[in-house]
């Protein structure tokens, strides 16, 4: 058997090259990182729960018309997805003040914003992250006016669908981050959703009580990560309410 070229290996995915030009083997991994991976663990069945669940919001978005790069689940931990130049930006979009934005402008966790707030960082792991400006954007390149006025529609296309999967099953969604890739059709340019939609990439709450369903459960110490992420794709049907544990296999005698 042929062995696969590996392109990329993040924190939490590894990328292979796919088998038709132009196409990306998507694998997810059970490494959970926090603080710019200063805290890590493996927790068993996180990558396949990231897996089914960015499948089923992909799909979603794609339905809707919100091109994203996904276009199959291979595996259980495995998806074929188009090949794009990743944006060197994290797109964030809130809902509800929480994480940095509180830490930062000293607004309690929770509070309703008057309305969705988007901010940029910039991808690099090295310096953190940090927050810039359309200004620094622009300055430094990384993308375009018209790029950004698409960015930013997207974003909140992302953000009303998002919203409106996750209150239908009663949880809330205080905030989200997204990446955007680029994709080349001759001499055009389309902007796709990439990288993935998980729990681990957005803060999901009990709508009820406010019980955290995404990665602050790992980030905070608050219980079992991949409890939380079983119950959010419980909710939305993804994951059949007896399918057998999707952590271990079960030994048959
Ligand atoms: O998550 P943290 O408190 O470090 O940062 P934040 O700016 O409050 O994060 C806002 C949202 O973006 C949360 O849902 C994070 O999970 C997500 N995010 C992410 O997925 N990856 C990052 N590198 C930073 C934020």
């Amino acid at each position: 058997m042929a062995r696969r070229k590996k392109i990329y290996e993040g924190k939490a995915k590894i990328l292979y090259e796919g088998p038709e030009p132009g196409t990306i083997v998507q694998y997810f991994k059970d490494d959970a990182t926090a603080f710019n991976a200063e805290k890590m663990e493996v927790i068993d069945g996180k990558g396949v729960l990231n897996n089914l669940l960015s499948e089923y919001f992909m799909n979603g978005l794609n339905t809707i018309g919100v091109p994203t790069h996904f276009i199959r689940r291979l595996n259980m931990r495995e998806q074929l997805v188009k090949n794009c130049e990743i944006i060197p930006l994290e797109v964030i979009v809130r809902n509800f003040a929480a994480g940095t934005l509180s830490k930062r402008l000293g607004i309690e966790e929770g509070t309703q914003l008057p309305r969705p707030i988007v901010e940029y960082c910039y991808k690099d792991d090295a310096l953190g992250d940090p927050l810039v400006s359309e200004e620094h954007i622009a300055a430094f390149g990384w993308a375009s006016q018209q790029d950004m006025d698409d960015v930013l529609s997207l974003a909140l296309r992302v953000n009303d669908f998002m919203s409106g999967v996750m209150l239908a099953v009663g949880i809330r969604l205080v905030d989200f981050k997204i990446e955007i890739g680029r994709i080349f059709d001759g001499d055009f340019q389309r902007l796709v959703i990439a990288d993935e939609i998980s729990p681990d990439s957005c803060r999901l709450w009990d709508i009820e009580t406010g019980r955290k369903l995404d990665k602050d459960v790992f980030r905070r110490d608050l219980g079992n990560l991949t409890d939380a992420y079983a119950e959010v794709a419980t909710r939305l049907g993804v994951m059949p309410k007896n399918s057998p544990q999707v952590t271990k296999p079960t030994l048959i005698n």
